[in-house]
Order: C-alpha cells, then sequence, then structure tokens
C-alpha cells in the first residue's frame, strides 16, 4: 500500500533563518516562501534529488502548527508524508486495522492540491503521518 516519501514537514519558528541553514550548511537549492493561508502555513520547498522537505511556519492565528511550536520552540520535524494510490483504500484499510484518522477522515486537498489525510501520532510511534494520493 505504501508508496514513496513524499515529503518531511519541518516547523520552525522562523522560515527565513531555516532556508538560510539548509542553504547555507548544506548546499541545498531552497524555493521562495509561499503563503498558504487554507493550510494556516508560509512553505519553503527543499527540493531534494529522492524527496523534498517542507520548511513550515504558522500563518495566522489558527495555524495547526502553533499547538507543536509552543511544545517544541525551536521546531522539529511535524509529519512525515507518504505516497499511496488510492486513498480511500488506504484510509479505510487503517480505519479497519484500528488506527485515528485525524479530523472527519474525509480526505482534504493538501498543500499540493492532491487528496491527504493525516493519521494519529499515537498510532505511528509519536509521528504524525500524512499520506497523499499521486
Ligand atoms: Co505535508
Amino acid at each position: 500500500m505504501i508508496g514513496k516519501l513524499n515529503h518531511i514537514a519541518i516547523a520552525t519558528p522562523n522560515l527565513k533563518e531555516a532556508a538560510k541553514t539548509y542553504q547555507d550548511l548544506l548546499g541545498a537549492k531552497v524555493g521562495q516562501p509561499i503563503s498558504q493561508m487554507e493550510h494556516g502555513v508560509s512553505v519553503i520547498f527543499i527540493e531534494l534529488p529522492n524527496t523534498k522537505i517542507e520548511l513550515l511556519e504558522p500563518l495566522g492565528e489558527t495555524s495547526p502548527i502553533l499547538n507543536f511550536l509552543s511544545k517544541n520552540p525551536r521546531g522539529g520535524i511535524h509529519h512525515i508524508c507518504y505516497e499511496v494510490t488510492d486513498i480511500l483504500k488506504a484510509r479505510d484499510r487503517l480505519i479497519e486495522k484500528g488506527a485515528t484518522i485525524l479530523g472527519s477522515s474525509e480526505p482534504k486537498i493538501g498543500a499540493h492540491g492532491k487528496p491527504v489525510i493525516f493519521i494519529h501520532p499515537k498510532d505511528f510511534n509519536g509521528t504524525l503521518i500524512e499520506l497523499e494520493q499521486v
């Protein structure tokens, strides 16, 4: 069921500083900041040969990453995204096996314009998991 690693999302209180670290210390090619109002984050994408890193900074007062940053003020890995070919099938299988899908459990359109769901960290070793249909 599980496919490629699509991205790793890292929350940071300072997007530009985080991007500069990747650029200066690792020679990464970093993109421009993009405001995703509907997702409550500003994002900088870092393209790697085999995956992407998404640096996330809160945008707005109801940003979904504010709580994470209050627990991890310097930032940290927020979630990992795996690709699936059929998100409804993946979701049904997860529910059947007792996993908790966040929100209504209906797929939403994610940051890349594709359907996504999030699985509660308690089901995956303390890691928030995003599944994206590709
Ligand atoms: Co993501």
